[in-house]
């Protein structure tokens, strides 16, 4: 794993010179911006000691959808670039606007465009899971999660954090949603939501009537995972299991381990453009390897996608690209991790514009790409 070196940028297109800012997605230098939380937590409690964390840089747009309210739907045909074997890593554009830098050595700066002081309007589907399933009083509901907000914050200011955007869920989106529903409420199926942030999306799950005992939640931040029982108030309720992990680090992800095999769904929600092409082939083998290995395993989930696929570096202290892939470059993601797994993927895809799509400072051509893909 390589160090993005990263230099100052102003808030400019970038014509040429950024390709120093874009690498790998995984970065070891980033360590020292962990909070070194190592244990599984079950209902709010500690469960077990390992050497937990794990490295990150990858920041997204945060780019998150409300409810899907007539969201477009639209599939671009694939750019000549995005259309070559492998998606080399030469095929960043330039022309893409960038935010400004974060000073460095002020990692939580709020001086950048997406720190919003203040909460706008909260999404009604989570005022009602927080008025109702967390009896949040309404005329303080923006004030508590301003204030989980601010804690979350400075575990790692990702735009989704400092524009309240977490406050959208997604797996809801997603036209399989009822059918999921079903599939945890009526089968007992398990879930995985993977770099859950708050795991909001697994209280949606929850309050929609999935048992929580069978949904697991993981991320590289245990504060985050924690903060989500500060903001949902249900540490004594839900029965669901929380896990820091690094995905990309085999020595990091050993109590992950413990559920290889035994998922029946892994729900992915804005996490893949955290990876380059090659690093999220890496992370969807390993994803796989947490479903159970039969027909009708599902990985689904949304992530920051564009009508053409490409890769786009962010200039902050802590480093990091987007790759928006478009509908063609996912799915030639699946068909490598078929190749190199023995196993066959049915890809569902789509691009939808969405709130959150479209802010000042992202990318013309910027979507949503929602997907399912079931093992065949
Ligand atoms: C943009 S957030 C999305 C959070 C949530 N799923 C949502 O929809 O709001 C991406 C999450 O992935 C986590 N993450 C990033 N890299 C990771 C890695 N290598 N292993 C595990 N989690 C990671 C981050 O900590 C962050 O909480």
């Amino acid at each position: 794993m390589t160090s993005v070196d990263i230099k100052p940028l102003p808030l400019t297109r970038l014509e040429s010179g950024y390709e120093d800012l874009i690498g790998s997605a995984d970065v070891d230098g980033a360590a020292a911006l962990l909070q070194g939380h190592t244990n599984a937590i079950r209902n709010g409690t500690e469960v077990s000691t390992a050497n937990g964390g794990g490295t990150h840089e990858g920041v997204d747009d945060g780019a998150k959808g409300p409810a899907a309210n007539g969201a477009a739907v639209e599939k671009a045909a694939p750019s000549e670039e995005a259309s070559q074997p492998n998606f080399p890593t030469g095929t960043e554009k330039p022309g893409v606007i960038i935010p400004p830098l974060q000073p460095e050595g002020k990692k939580n700066n709020k001086a950048v465009p997406w720190y919003h002081k203040e909460i706008k309007d909260i999404d009604p589907i989570t005022r009602g899971i927080l008025e109702n399933y967390s009896q949040i009083p309404a005329d303080q509901v923006e004030q508590h999660v301003t204030a989980i907000r601010e804690k979350a914050w400075d575990v790692f200011p990702y735009p989704c954090i400092g524009q309240f955007l977490f406050l959208n869920l997604t797996i809801n989106l997603s036209p399989y949603y009822p059918t999921l529903v079903s599939r945890l409420k009526d089968e007992s199926q398990t879930l995985l939501d993977l770099g859950c942030c708050f795991a909001q999306d697994v209280r949606k799950l929850v309050s929609d009537g999935a048992p929580s005992e069978n949904i697991y939640g993981a991320d590289l931040y245990g504060d985050f995972m924690d903060l989500g029982f500060e903001l949902f108030r249900d540490r004594r309720t839900l029965k669901s299991t929380f896990f820091p992990c690094d995905i990309l680090d085999e020595k990091k992800d050993f109590l992950l381990r413990g559920l290889d095999g035994e998922m029946d769904v892994v729900y992915l929600g804005l996490f893949l453009h955290h990876f380059d092409f090659e690093t999220c082939v890496t992370v969807c083998k390993r994803v796989i390897r947490l479903l159970k290995p039969k027909p009708g395993s599902l990985v689904m989930g949304c992530q920051v996608g564009s009508l053409t696929g490409d890769k786009v570096g962010i200039p902050i202290p802590s480093g990091g690209i987007l790759f928006r892939h478009d509908i063609d470059s996912f799915e030639r993601v699946w068909k490598r991790v078929g190749e190199e797994t023995g196993t066959e993927w049915k890809v569902e895809a789509r691009l939808e514009r969405g709130k959150g799509f479209g802010e000042k400072w992202q990318i013309e051509g910027t979507r949503r790409l929602g997907f399912e893909v079931l093992r065949l």
